[in-house]
């Protein structure tokens, strides 16, 4: 094949991949396997590796994300993005439909399009690439994410057709499906993490993370709405709408255009019911003039336009009365105040009980016994009290204490200097924190035995089966016993017993997050694992040697430590060994071919002539050096290759890092 050739391959295997992604995410019509997909995918990486020089930083290869972005450039947005006049109430709506037809002298059509509940975003798009992807920071400049805007699979890289203007700009809303966020949540809850209030702060929170790897596994989604171009191309919004999606965007859904005001409270009123349907949050409807000459005509406000206003949806609220609260103790110990409440009905469900987070919360509410409450659900999932109402307080009521020792255990409670959560500390001894952490040992994400679910791990607890996680593979040793338990047929026991061999085979990572040390979550396990290989060497490892692993902070180091000094763990170690469970990894290691580059850290930057990125990681490696990700002032090396970032080189500049091409490292070697 001639280079010219290879060239126009990898073009035409863009060109395709590009339209798969397109039918796979955007009109989730997807036209080939799984499997051929990956096929022209891992095809276009081998010849961008062997062809470097065609290596695209628009290619679909490079969406995964791996470019650290320590701080955002501050970019200006070429048009201000404005928000939008908002209002709650139907007349106001009738008053806005009122100015807009006295100043047109007509009543215009209206487009109805939902609000979307997440950040806009900004993108510039050039000769059919995207070029940039800016927040709307305070509505005149932004920060430039296009990074981990690029990890978000349904934002086309490419355009798709022809027919699109050669720079434009547009503009839409970038969000977190429900079910997504819940996920990940969940996810936060158990790796004690505060978790987020709703899916809007989990997809702010995610687009401003600075590692795009990191974005890439969150599952974030984009619905674009408008497009700003140097000359007008299209006579209504309704016309760029339909443009843009052939282009390859994914679009506001649900629109419908509207002959007058009536119409639109009718679609407001029927959508205020079937959001429920949706994936995702919406927060209101946005209303606009159809006509591009008419939105000219009404122009702008300082603020905002004239031509446009959102209606927003009401959070729903309800006063109910408290009963008593109750605390839960999490796997790791950490309390949680739960407010039982009144039965009380709210947007569609019965809702008994509100968390209350923790004793800052109660405080913050100023919560007495007995006392009415109102509370809400907007975007988030669990209800929450809002606030108290005061009025309504009995004379003799008193202020609702914080417990001051384990309901469980009777432990005295402890709360560490700067965090909001009261711990048990009584980990091995607590009835709620061993079932939990059973729980935890067996779920899907860890051992994942199948056969041992939370209930009957419960069960298995209270009839003093299993108390810690190596008792589990004690089990097979009492099978009469278990089959003596009521809830355990024949079947059953066979199947727990077999799950439970089974998962001797997951491998040391799963074990070691399985095990539940506080902070270690499956990302940290995995780190964990690959660069101490057995759990002797994590055992003895010291402060300096954790905390000198990239992403492992004093605070992890600590868990570690604490959690390994205790003889009941030792033992527990030993017992789990002795069961035959991986403790070490048995993923090839790197075969050390020298030694020149231990100690040294590298940054990796660009597209390189004679490596592939991760060659040249293994490289490096394979020499006893380690490759991270951020620049700062103990790095010894950037290794640049061609079109690097220049924000990383400024910054290694600064630093006084010595910059060395590949062929000086080859040299070195
Ligand atoms: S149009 C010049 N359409 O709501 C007006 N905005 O309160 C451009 N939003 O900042 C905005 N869904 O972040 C428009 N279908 C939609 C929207 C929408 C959500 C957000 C957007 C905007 C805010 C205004």
């Amino acid at each position: 094949m001639s280079v010219h050739q290879v060239e126009q391959n990898i073009q035409q295997l863009i060109q395709e991949i590009n339209q798969h992604n397109y039918n796979y995410y955007v009109l989730a019509n997807p036209t080939i396997s799984d499997f051929d997909f990956d096929q022209k995918l891992k095809k276009l990486e081998q010849l961008e590796q062997q062809y470097p020089q065609f290596l695209s930083p628009h290619s679909p290869t490079q969406q995964v994300g791996g470019e650290v972005n320590k701080t955002f450039q501050t970019v200006k947005h070429k048009y201000p993005m404005l928000s939008l006049g908002n209002t709650y109430s139907e007349q106001e709506l009738r008053d806005f439909d009122q100015r807009v037809t006295k100043a047109l002298g007509i009543t215009p059509e209206y487009i109805c399009e939902l609000k979307f509940d997440g950040l806009s975003i900004s993108l510039t798009y050039q000769n059919g690439k995207l070029l940039r992807a800016v927040t709307r920071g305070d509505g005149t400049k932004g920060d430039d994410v296009t990074q981990n805007v690029k990890t978000i699979r349904t934002i086309p890289q490419q355009l798709l057709g022809n027919d699109y203007p050669p720079e434009f700009e547009i503009r839409g809303e970038i969000f977190m499906h429900r079910k997504a966020f819940e996920k990940l949540n969940q996810e936060r809850i158990e790796n004690e993490e505060p978790p987020y209030a709703n899916p809007r702060n989990f997809a702010a929170g995610t687009i401003k993370l600075q590692h795009s790897a990191e974005v890439a596994k969150r599952p974030l989604d984009c619905l674009l709405y408008f497009l700003y171009t140097q000359t007008p191309i299209h006579q209504t919004h309704q016309q760029s709408l339909q443009a843009i999606k052939k282009w390859g965007f994914p679009t506001a859904e649900h629109v419908q255009l509207c002959q007058n005001i009536d119409q639109v409270i009718t679609f407001i009123q029927t959508w205020e019911y079937k959001r429920a349907q949706l994936s995702y949050d919406i927060d209101g409807i946005v209303i606009k003039v159809n006509q591009y000459a008419q939105q000219q005509e009404l122009g702008f406000t300082a603020k905002s336009p004239r031509w446009a206003i959102s209606y927003k949806y009401k959070a729903e609220q309800v006063e109910t009365t408290l009963l008593h609260v109750d605390y839960q103790v999490g796997r790791t110990g950490a309390i949680t105040p739960v407010a039982n409440l009144t039965p009380v009905l709210l947007a569609g469900t019965t809702v008994k009980r509100a968390t209350l987070h923790n004793a800052n919360e109660i405080e913050r509410l100023n919560l007495f016994e007995g006392d009415t409450v109102c509370i809400e659900k907007g975007g988030e999932i669990i209800p929450k009290i809002i606030r108290v109402n005061a009025q309504k307080r009995h004379i003799d009521a008193s202020p609702i204490p914080f417990i001051t020792h384990c309901p469980a255990c009777k432990a005295p409670l402890i709360k560490k200097e700067g965090e909001a959560q009261h711990y048990c500390p009584n980990e091995d001894q607590c009835p709620p924190q061993i079932i939990g952490k059973l729980q935890h040992f067996c779920s899907r994400k860890a051992m994942n035995i199948e056969g041992l679910g939370a209930e009957t791990i419960e069960m298995l607890y209270q009839q003093q089966l299993i108390r810690t996680i190596a008792d589990i593979y004690q089990l097979k040793h009492h099978k009469d016993q278990l089959l003596n338990l009521d809830r355990l047929g024949e079947r059953s026991v066979n199947n727990l017993l077999t799950g439970i061999e089974d998962s001797k085979k997951q491998p040391f990572e799963k074990v070691l997050f399985g095990i539940g040390i506080r902070y270690i979550g499956e990302t940290v396990a995995q780190k964990l694992v690959k660069h101490f290989r057995t759990i002797d060497h994590l055992m003895n490892a010291s402060q300096e040697e954790l905390i000198a692993i990239d992403d492992i902070g004093e605070r992890i180091a600590q868990g570690l430590q604490h959690y390994f000094s205790n003889t009941t763990h030792q033992q527990l170690i030993t017992q789990l060994k002795a069961a035959g469970l991986n403790l070490e990894t048995h993923q090839q290691a790197i075969e050390l071919l020298s030694n020149v580059f231990a100690q040294k850290t590298f940054v990796i930057s660009g597209v390189f002539e004679t490596f592939g990125r991760e060659e040249l990681k293994n490289t490096i490696e394979q020499h006893g050096g380690k490759v991270i990700t951020s620049i700062s002032s103990k790095l010894n090396y950037l290794v640049a290759g061609n079109n690097m970032g220049p924000a990383k080189y400024e910054k290694a500049q600064q630093l006084n890092i010595p910059i060395i091409s590949e062929q000086d490292l080859l040299k070195m070697i």
